[in-house]
């Protein structure tokens, strides 16, 4: 794999209408995917590209805590299936009646059928001791690294590569089979491959299972629940109903803790 991509860089720091527009299109058209993948391969170049752009997310104190682990062997994501088998037969445990029978119907992985997984990791300690602006908030080496995990999922996209995020698994055990160091934290573990088909929008909205909520009642004004919509007390936790679109059979109520959607 080559180490240094070619990756277009504009000159004058402006983005054209057309740049600009694209930057949005990526983000509205990114889709966790976990379905129709391609056995088309990805070349060498096009996953530089991907991870390079994930490398050149913010980190705390420029700490750059990533690593990925790139795998392609079919023995492995064999092993990570097992894994992934085991723990959703709990978590589907966690519904009942209807709820658990669309749990049970829901495609939350595609370990095997992506050409490319990749676990994406945390050195907490990289850097040493003391990181410039870590002190007060430590896992914000966390929240660099799904930075870099954003990254890497909208340059995906603009590749036309859908990536899935399998959140069900048990990490110490990930963690033997990919022989990562007991120190550094596991983060993600993502299904990568060129897809026939991107979804229009989110797998759990189209089952029924969540909507989105209206951005409008998540934006407060200066201060806590004074909504810029001037609608709802400005708790979404609290907001019962979303609407569905009359696609889901169920009264959508917003899941308390412990009712979690998956991952
Ligand atoms: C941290 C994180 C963990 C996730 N884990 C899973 C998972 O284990 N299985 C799954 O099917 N989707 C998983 N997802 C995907 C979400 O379900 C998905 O992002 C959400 O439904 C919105 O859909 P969209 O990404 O297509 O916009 C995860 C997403 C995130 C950000």
């Amino acid at each position: 794999m080559s180490l240094q991509p070619n990756i277009f860089i504009p000159g004058n720091g402006q983005f054209s209408d057309h740049e600009r527009a694209a930057v949005y299109r990526v983000i509205f058209e990114r889709r966790d995917v976990r379905r129709n993948f391609l056995r088309t391969p990805i070349a060498d170049d096009v996953l530089a590209r991907i991870l390079t752009a994930a490398h050149h997310a913010g980190s705390v104190g420029f700490m750059q805590p990533w690593d990925f682990v790139v795998i392609r062997q079919h023995a492995t994501k064999r092993a990570v299936k097992r894994l992934f088998e085991k723990t959703n037969t709990q978590a589907a445990m966690r519904y009942e009646g209807a709820r658990a029978t669309l749990y049970r119907s829901l495609m939350l992985e595609g370990i095997e059928e992506a050409p490319i997984n990749i676990c994406v990791t945390c050195s907490r300690q990289r850097g040493g001791r003391h990181v410039l602006g870590r002190s007060t908030v430590r896992d914000t080496d966390l929240y660099s690294t799904c930075c870099a995990i954003q990254n890497l999922w909208l340059a995906s996209r603009a590749e036309g590569i859908g990536v899935g995020w399998v959140s069900i698994l048990d990490h110490g055990a990930m963690k033997r089979v990919l022989g990562i160091p007991r120190p550094v934290k596991v983060l993600a573990y993502l299904c990568l491959g060129y897809v026939s088909d991107f979804a229009k929008e989110p797998d759990l909205e189209s089952v029924g299972w969540r909507a989105r909520i209206p951005v409008d009642q998540l934006i407060h004004h200066e201060s806590w629940g004074n909504l810029i919509s001037g609608s709802g007390d400005g708790n979404a936790d609290r907001e019962v109903r979303h609407v569905n679109r009359g696609r889901g059979k169920e009264r959508l109520g917003r899941q308390r803790a412990g009712k979690k959607a998956a991952g």
